[in-house]
């Protein structure tokens, strides 16, 4: 296994495993786990012995999404920043990508699932999209993924209030493949990939391709302008109160803004 700047990268087989890694900061994401992301996912794509892509966490946390202070210290500036890059990456990855889910999975954390094709989760995993609650708008296609999964209503439920929910729920909003116990969600990811991995590439490519469908445009096209509209709303001032609320573990005080 090689550990590179707050992220594992593993092998089983034709399996590639990207691990988050950064448990003391909850493996919030920052700039650098992006990029090395972003280009362990253009080699994996680009090396004909890789056929699956696996995310997972750490045992007690998926991710706590975007590192809020490295956000705010590099903000992404342009399309060509590490979390775009990333983001794209994994939205024109062609081959099929599993997650493992253990504990909290915020933000991005969430977010990447909708673009996974198999998804375990365990009983004690927490999804939140907390985006409004920042001062901020959906990223990573959520807003056009979400309701197209789980339905206008239970979307606009998840994104508008942003309140955490549990495995029970993410389940029948649609986007979890499987609601395991902790002790068994990652072994159950690695061996539906191995399963994956071992059958014919190319009915795997076309299938996923056929069930994604004419959706690819269109969600290129959100994740821009969720995007632009993100980046500007990072320097107002609902976007940075609420972050300094959330390091000095304060309420966020909304009046006004
Ligand atoms: N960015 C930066 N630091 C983060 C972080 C984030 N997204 N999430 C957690 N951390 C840090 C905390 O500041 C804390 O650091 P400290 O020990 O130096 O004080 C450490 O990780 C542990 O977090 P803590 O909140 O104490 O853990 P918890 O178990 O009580 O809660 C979470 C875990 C994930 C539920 C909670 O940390 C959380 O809600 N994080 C913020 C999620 C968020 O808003 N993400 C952005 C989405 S766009």
């Amino acid at each position: 296994m090689e550990t590179s700047t707050g992220i594992t990268i593993s092998r089983r087989g034709a399996v590639l495993a990207i691990g988050f890694d950064r448990p003391q900061k909850k493996n919030a994401l920052t700039a650098a786990m992006y990029s090395a992301m972003a280009h362990a996912l253009g080699e994996a794509g680009a090396d004909d012995s890789v056929r699956v892509v696996l995310f997972h966490g750490s045992p007690d946390v998926f991710t706590a999404g975007n590192d809020l202070e490295d956000f705010m210290e590099r903000p992404p500036g342009a399309e060509d920043a590490p979390v775009f890059r990333f983001l794209l990456a994994v939205a024109r990855f062609d081959k099929p990508l599993v997650a493992a889910v253990n504990g909290p999975a915020v933000g991005l954390g969430t977010t990447l699932l909708l673009h996974c094709d198999l998804v375990y989760v365990a009983d004690n995993a927490r999804f939140s999209m907390p985006f409004t609650q920042l001062g901020l708008v959906p990223e990573f296609g959520s807003s056009y993924l979400l309701p197209l999964v789980a339905g206008r209503q239970c979307a606009a439920e998840l994104l508008l209030l942003g309140e955490p929910f549990d495995a029970q729920k993410a389940l029948a909003a649609g986007f979890v493949t499987r609601v395991l116990p902790p002790s068994g969600t990652l072994e159950a990811a690695w061996s539906a990939a191995e399963k994956l991995a071992r059958l014919p590439v190319n009915s795997v490519r076309i299938t996923r391709a056929l069930l994604r469908g004419a959706h690819h445009e269109a969600i290129e096209r959100q994740m821009r302008e969720e995007s632009a509209h993100f980046r500007r709303m990072l320097g107002e001032p609902a976007a940075r109160e609420a972050i300094a609320a959330f390091f000095a573990r304060r309420k966020p005080d909304f009046s006004g803004l």
